[in-house]
């Protein structure tokens, strides 16, 4: 276990959830952000990514477990990316559409800020959102982020406009109850 919080486990995925993934990413409504549903091929290739990750830096995201139901419901957690030329860290989250609309992603997402900034002893966390992901952006501000810059990514044939939201560590141990 990485993480809990009053509702939720957070944990490495195993091959195992890959039914629970696919039903995330093989959504077309969830996957609007992306271009659309991805391929049994692609499902297995993001876990495969996952997994390196979890071995080279130690974490990735992570599966989110609803405690009541013992059910993977989302993914949510720390990622390595890039904003154009600069490495970041990323708190990233993608839920099962049965599941939006109650709190879940904020409760994983603010378990995962607070991880970067106490274990990790991240400077900086970082929220890559497309300019059209009302939803996510809204999580970004519930982390306490705000807007940075813009830039944009070519992601399956697409330009897509992004936003950079963030938070520095003296944000977070300022304004965030608990943070520090
Ligand atoms: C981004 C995403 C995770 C956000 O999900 P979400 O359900 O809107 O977010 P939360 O789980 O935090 O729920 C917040 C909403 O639940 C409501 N809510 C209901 N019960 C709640 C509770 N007990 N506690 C907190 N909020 C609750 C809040 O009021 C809020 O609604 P509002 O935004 O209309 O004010 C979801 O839209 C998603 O998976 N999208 C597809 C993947 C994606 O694009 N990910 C981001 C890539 S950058």
């Amino acid at each position: 276990m990485i993480l809990s919080t009053p509702r939720l486990d957070l944990r490495e995925m195993t091959d195992d959830d890959l039914p629970a993934l696919r039903a995330i990413l093989h959504d077309p409504v969830v996957m609007v952000a992306y271009e659309g549903a991805f391929s049994d091929a692609e499902s297995l290739a993001w876990l495969r990514r996952l997994q390196e990750r979890y071995a080279q830096d130690g974490f990735g995201l992570w599966a989110v477990v609803l405690r009541e139901t013992g059910g993977m419901i989302g993914q949510c957690g720390i990622t390595r990316q890039k904003i154009e030329d600069d490495e970041v860290i990323e708190v990233g989250y993608l839920f099962q559409r049965a599941h939006w609309r109650r709190g879940y992603a904020i409760e994983a997402a603010s378990a995962c800020r607070d991880w970067a900034f106490r274990t990790l002893e991240a400077e900086d966390l970082y929220a890559k959102v497309r300019a059209t992901n009302v939803p996510s952006m809204n999580v970004a501000i519930r982390l306490g982020m705000t807007v940075r810059r813009t830039f944009t990514t070519h992601y399956r044939g697409v330009d897509m406009p992004h936003l950079a939201f963030a938070l520095t560590r003296g944000e977070w141990s300022r304004t965030v109850p608990g943070g520090s």
